[in-house]
């Protein structure tokens, strides 16, 4: 238990979207946004603004943009703010990354890339290592775990990175990623963490996971959308990604191509601001976060136990999300009904709960769910009790 309850009219005033009365059960695709973050975007659109530098008032503005926003991210993550890269998004990210990492490798190395994990941790990956001869191994799970020993059993010698997610965005499964991290480096190998779907809902901690990069998308933890990659400005300094001739050689800035979305990058920096700021309190940033995010674990798992024990009730429903570490997230079918009819019933009742393979669709497949998925309750910062009762009345209805 933590001391300081949280407030969820608080949080959910300053969100503008719920006005409009829907059940956002749909933040594993990307949260709503609280207006904090939208007037942080709209105040560094319309103050005066160029391109980094320190010759102007405006090119100074937008470097301290650039530094801020490197640090609340650093404050998040538990990171270095010399080693936060950002980007479009994850996946371009980790393309980007993929193929400077492949310059190094050599026709016979391997790559490990996982069941569990969303296509963005996997397909990079794979055609990177197909380009240079490199062999992809697969660490399959053992139905919604992945086991430390599914990732051991094919790592080698030759292993040179394991790409792993620290959350799956389809069944919520967090495997034990440092542990991971600890057989991967055993190994002699580089560890990728795909934290997109862990970063909303954990207090991360980059070096207690073991990850060596480490991508999240802030557009997820109620930010705009961009992606973000940190990692040892050291390990940086060793990559060398292809760039332009008279763009920046220093770390990060190398991995940055072209010039970065400034006004984001103050919503960013604005969106770890009010995560920091959930439970409110003084002191450092990061502290800060650790215990407005521990406050923010047990409303979310409340919630979800609420959802869970309320479609359990319902006759013919099937929960798939039930892996013994996991996030708020719950996947379902419920028999008789195609994933993507109970998706438009529930849209009907203004309960917006999607039904895919979400991207993770090695995973769906493993699973046994096919192209069609399931159907994905994710609960957010602003997700409310009689949210999660509108979502188990309207699938009760659809069964009858
Ligand atoms: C677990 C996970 N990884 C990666 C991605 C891709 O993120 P982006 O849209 O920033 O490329 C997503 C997006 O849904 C995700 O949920």
């Amino acid at each position: 238990m933590v001391d300081t309850p949280y407030d969820l009219d608080r949080t959910r005033s300053r969100f503008p979207a719920l006005a409009s009365g829907t059940a956002h059960f749909d933040g594993p695709g990307g949260s709503q946004v609280p207006v904090d973050v939208a007037d942080a975007v709209h105040r560094t659109l319309t103050t005066s603004l160029a391109n980094r530098g320190q010759v102007t008032a405006a090119e100074r503005a937008a470097d301290a943009v650039v530094v801020d926003a490197r640090r609340a991210v650093a404050d998040l993550l538990g990171a270095d703010p010399g080693g936060v890269v950002f980007g479009r998004s994850m996946t371009q990210l980790t393309y980007d990354l993929a193929r400077a990492l492949a310059k190094r490798w050599r026709p016979g190395d391997e790559v490990v890339v996982t069941r569990l994990d969303h296509d963005a941790n996997i397909r990079p990956w794979v055609q990177a290592a197909e380009a240079v001869g490199a062999v992809v191994r697969w660490a399959d799970p053992v139905g919604v775990e992945l086991p430390v020993s599914a990732v051991e059993a094919v790592l080698s010698p030759r292993t040179r990175l394991v790409a792993v997610t620290a959350a799956s965005n389809l069944v919520g499964t967090k495997p034990d990623v440092p542990a991971i991290a600890a057989a991967t480096h055993a190994a002699g190998a580089l560890l990728h963490v795909d934290g997109v779907h862990y970063t909303p809902h954990a207090f991360v901690d980059v070096h207690a996971l073991g990850a060596d990069f480490y991508a999240c998308s802030p557009y997820k933890f109620l930010g705009p959308h961009l992606g973000v990659l940190a990692a040892d400005p050291a390990l940086l300094d060793e990559v060398h990604p292809d760039k332009l001739l008279p763009s920046s050689n220093a770390v990060p800035e190398r991995f940055e191509l072209g010039t970065l979305p400034y006004e984001l990058l103050a919503g960013t920096t604005a969106a770890v601001d009010f995560l920091a700021d959930l439970v409110p309190g003084t002191g450092p940033r990061r502290d800060r976060l650790r215990t407005s995010l521990a406050a923010l674990d047990e409303h979310e798992n409340a919630q979800r136990d609420r959802l869970e024990q309320g479609l359990r009730a319902v006759p013919g429903v099937t929960i798939w999300s039930t892996a013994a570490s996991r996030t708020p997230t719950t996947l379902f079918t419920v028999d008789g009904h195609e994933p993507a009819a109970v998706y438009r019933h529930l849209a009907g009742a203004g309960v917006n709960a999607p039904a895919s393979h979400f991207y993770a669709v090695e995973c769906a497949r493993f699973l046994g769910l096919g192209d069609a998925g399931a159907v994905r309750a994710g609960i957010a910062p602003y997700t409310s009790p009689s949210d999660v009762d509108r979502l188990v009345a309207g699938v009760a209805a659809l069964v009858g």
